[in-house]
């Protein structure tokens, strides 16, 4: 029995890192994954990789997450293909690394348009449908960032530190509709976002692999890959999540149990 058998899930950012991994997951249990992302290509892949082992995808152009109109049309185009929404998760990201003193505000509001706003936006347009349907689950992809930080990521940090308030009230406002709203924290997985900062892949400099992999600031040893939040991900889209809303899973390795 699948798990997701004739579920239709949106997810946002799914044209690459932990938004395919989720999309795989989805599909692989039966889902029919609309796919939406800023980069066609890589959504189309995505799309095409799915289809490859058998899935149901779809992926309806070039979607940016903070154009809204573009969102209400990918949401109506879903419900109209395949007569629910289901899962709705909000994914996409960006960063963009500055300290407080050299940011500039048009930077600041471009990240928490994308993190943040877009995923107010996101959660509302599928709770429109899910309240029609008495049901639903919203996901959406903070960090571990919410709750700890480095320096010069104070905009990312606030956007997914407001991901986990606006979880909360949404589970709150949305329970008696039977919709289930939840979000993850991941901590360092080796996504495009690894090698935002500088060119360099994060989790492979000398740093990482000497502090967080042999000295265990990772407890686990290594870091995660998406298909260890897709696995999360699946978990709070299934029937085997039924009393748990308006919660952050943190899926870091043990990471933020460390000094
Ligand atoms: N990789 C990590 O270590 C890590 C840790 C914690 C949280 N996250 C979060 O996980 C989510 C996925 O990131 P990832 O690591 O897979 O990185 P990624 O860069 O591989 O994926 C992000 C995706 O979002 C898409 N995107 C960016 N801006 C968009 C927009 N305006 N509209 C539509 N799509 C847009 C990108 O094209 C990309 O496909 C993000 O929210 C990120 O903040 C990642």
């Amino acid at each position: 029995m699948l798990r997701l058998e004739n579920k239709t899930a949106i997810i946002t950012g799914a044209g690459s890192g932990i938004g395919r991994g989720i999309a795989e997951e989805y599909a692989g249990e039966g889902a029919n994954v609309v796919l939406s992302d800023i980069n066609e290509e890589g959504a189309q892949e995505t799309r095409a990789i799915i289809e490859e082992a058998g899935g149901t995808a779809r992926c309806y152009g070039k979607i940016d997450v903070t154009d809204y109109d573009a969102m209400r049309k990918v949401r109506d185009q879903a419900v109209k293909e395949f007569g629910a929404l289901d899962v709705m998760v909000n994914n996409a990201g960006i960063v963009v690394y500055d300290n407080i003193l050299e940011s500039r505000l048009d930077d600041w509001r471009k990240v928490i348009e994308v993190n943040l706003e877009a995923v107010y936006m996101g959660s509302k347009l599928a709770a429109e449908v899910m309240v029609e349907q008495n049901s639903g689950r919203i996901i959406s992809i903070s960090s571990i960032q919410s709750f700890m930080t480095t320096s010069q990521v104070g905009a990312y940090n606030a956007a997914k530190a407001g991901v986990v308030g606006l979880t909360k009230s949404m589970a709150v406002e949305l329970a008696p509709y039977n919709i289930l709203v939840n979000a993850i924290a991941p901590g360092a997985i080796k996504t495009g976002m690894s090698v935002a900062k500088d060119g360099t892949d994060e989790t492979e400099t000398e740093d990482f692999k000497e502090n967080y992999l042999a000295k265990r600031r990772i407890p686990l040893g290594r870091a995660g890959v998406p298909r260890d939040i897709a696995g999360t991900a699946l978990f709070l889209a299934s029937d085997d999540c039924r009393y748990m809303t308006g919660q952050l899973l943190i899926v870091d390795g043990g990471y933020s149990l460390t000094l």
